[in-house]
């Protein structure tokens, strides 16, 4: 089925989940269950290029992962790590422009400066590949309160101009449009503190498959549902032109 531009999601968010399951499926540790969804990251690229989606964010890890096993945890930062310089020079050449949403600073050192680097050398791109990491959606809004506060007793921020924009403007990504469409794998139906602010409106979708084994016909089916979404932003849908 071709899909018209006016009904594929400018901006897609993924809850990428299932790899500890698809790894203890097959007897291995956790870690080769995230070392194989790391292929789907790399496949998602390709399909969202494709697609003609402008924005991907990827759930990589949360505030609240950081309890899981250390070796898990380390494994993982080693993995985001290679991913990321394996993939830099694919980023610049595919013109996609890496971005970091989460609390950067709980990051290992070498892994902030690696992301940095390749923020830095695709930060002119137009299409977008957001990951969050050490990310949780309270976290984002008690950050943007927090700058809130800061602002108003600084004198630069009136409380009564406080407003839906002001809090916006104090997100990670301010300038990103609202997910149209969020995908968690897994069969899992929960909103896991992603994204809490941005996924007001957005469309969800819940794939039972699990993240290692995600591949592009599963991508088109999640594509195809959205597209025969209708969305009304709280109106009726007479009155309610598509935001697409
Ligand atoms: C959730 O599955 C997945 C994660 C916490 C990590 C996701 C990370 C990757 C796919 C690594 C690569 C990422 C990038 C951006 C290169 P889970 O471990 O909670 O699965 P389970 O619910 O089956 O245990």
């Amino acid at each position: 089925m071709q899909i018209a531009a006016d009904r594929t999601p400018r901006h897609i968010a993924v809850i990428m989940d299932g790899n500890g399951r698809w790894a203890r499926q097959r007897g291995l540790p956790r870690l080769a269950g995230h070392e194989a969804g790391s292929e789907t990251v790399r496949c998602m690229m390709d399909c969202c290029r494709d697609a003609g989606v402008r924005y991907l964010t990827l759930y990589a890890f949360s505030t609240e992962n950081w309890v899981r096993p250390q070796a898990e945890v380390e494994g993982l930062m080693a993995l985001l790590g290679a991913f990321i310089t394996r993939y830099e020079a694919e980023l610049v050449e595919r013109r996609v422009r890496l971005r970091v949403i989460g609390r950067r600073e709980d990051l290992p050192v070498a892994l902030q400066e690696a992301l940095a680097r390749v923020e830095a050398a695709t930060a002119a791109f137009d299409r977008h590949l957001l990951v969050a990491l050490s990310y949780s959606g309270r976290a984002e809004l008690a950050r943007a309160a927090r700058q809130i506060a800061e602002d108003v007793r600084a004198g630069v921020l009136a409380p009564e101009a406080v407003d839906e924009e002001a809090v916006r403007a104090r997100l990670y990504a301010p300038d990103v449009p609202d997910p149209d469409l969020l995908i968690r794998t897994s069969g899992e139906m929960r909103i896991s503190n992603f994204l809490l602010w941005q996924c007001a409106y957005s469309e969800f979708y819940v794939s039972p498959v699990l993240w290692p084994d995600f591949r592009e016909p599963d991508f088109r089916a999640a594509l195809e549902a959205y597209a025969g979404r209708e969305r009304r932003y709280g109106g009726v849908l007479d009155a309610c032109a598509r935001r697409v």
